[in-house]
């Protein structure tokens, strides 16, 4: 019998390492595919195979800082490689970009050039590099555009209208979709245009309760986790705890519970536990403002 049957079997393996890289191993990203992960996943697919219509359907992915959005467009990204035809042409099924910091329509241009690996002139008038993008993305038979970091649309002030006004247009013209993803602030920032919202179905992400589904995500995460002994992070003791400390986003509680293996691994504990995790010096995301205060 397997004695290491809580770990996935290629993380068994990983027990054989020595201790430094057992704790990169612990810190690198693994994927959980748990359900609305796997739910939004779907609908990204359907996207790619919608059909060329007059009104292409987008999709916002919405939620709080850290509850896995770019994480999921990553696995999307990665499940959809670019490829090549016996012709030699590419064929991009998506093209996935972040929304500058401070967005205007020339600098939402050049990333997509820059996204495309065009290399360009920043300062080329907006009408050429918009050329440029449509042909670019034509040519790399581009179905989806990806925008990251859409809440960042609220730093662009006036010119988020003509931003989205772009984005529509690109949309309209090479009947591509629009996949968002952002904080709640993305949706601030297409109220300015309701007939581009209207275009929009919402994907959110919420904020995680202690339910099955928690429960679920630390069975399968503690598979991941290099560790000789079971932790049963689902169990009654532990979960409570490991919710009340980073519950809420599932970047938290992954932080967490990298961190809390580092600390079995190199303490020679080999399972996370109530004293592991009190070792830890964690700060809850709600400390940030008790210590702001305190000093
Ligand atoms: N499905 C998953 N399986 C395992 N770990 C995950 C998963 N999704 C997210 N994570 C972990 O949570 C962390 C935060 O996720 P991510 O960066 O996707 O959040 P985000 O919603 O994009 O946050 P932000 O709004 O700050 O950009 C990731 O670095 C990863 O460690
Ligand atoms: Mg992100």
């Amino acid at each position: 019998m397997n004695a290491y049957a809580h770990l996935d079997s290629q993380v068994a393996e990983a027990l054989t390492l020595p201790t430094p890289e057992r704790v990169e191993f612990c810190r690198s990203d693994r994927w959980v595919g748990y359900t609305r992960a796997s739910q939004i996943l779907k609908q990204l697919d359907q996207l790619l195979i919608y059909p060329k219509t007059l009104r292409m359907p987008n999709l916002l992915i919405v939620g709080r800082s850290g509850n896995g959005k770019s994480s999921i467009l990553e696995r999307f990204a990665h499940r959809h490689p670019i490829q090549i035809t016996a012709a030699g042409s590419p064929i991009a099924p998506l093209l996935y970009i972040q929304m500058p910091d401070t967005p205007d329509e020339t600098e939402f241009w050049s990333t997509i050039l820059w996204a495309l690996g065009i290399s360009h002139r920043e300062k080329d008038p907006v009408p050429i590099k918009k050329r440029q993008v449509k042909s670019a993305l034509q040519y790399a038979s581009v179905r989806l555009l990806v925008i990251d970091e859409f809440n960042n649309l609220t730093n662009a002030g006036k010119k988020a209208a003509d931003l989205l006004a772009a984005i529509k247009g690109l949309s309209n013209d090479l009947k591509i979709s629009i996949v968002a993803a952002g904080t709640p602030a993305a949706i601030n920032a297409l109220n300015s245009d309701p007939q581009m919202k209207s275009r929009f179905e919402p994907a959110a992400l919420d904020r995680w309760k202690l339910d099955s589904e928690y429960l679920r995500f630390l069975a399968s995460y503690e598979q991941l986790l290099p560790l000789a002994e079971p932790s049963e992070l689902a169990s009654r003791q532990l979960a409570p705890t490991i919710y009340g400390m980073a519950g809420e986003t599932v970047g938290a509680t992954v932080k967490l519970l990298k961190a809390a293996a580092c600390c079995a691994i190199e303490s020679g504990k080999e399972r996370i536990d109530e004293q592991v995790l009190k070792k830890l010096g964690w700060t809850k995301p709600g400390e940030w403002d008790d210590i702001a205060r305190r000093l």
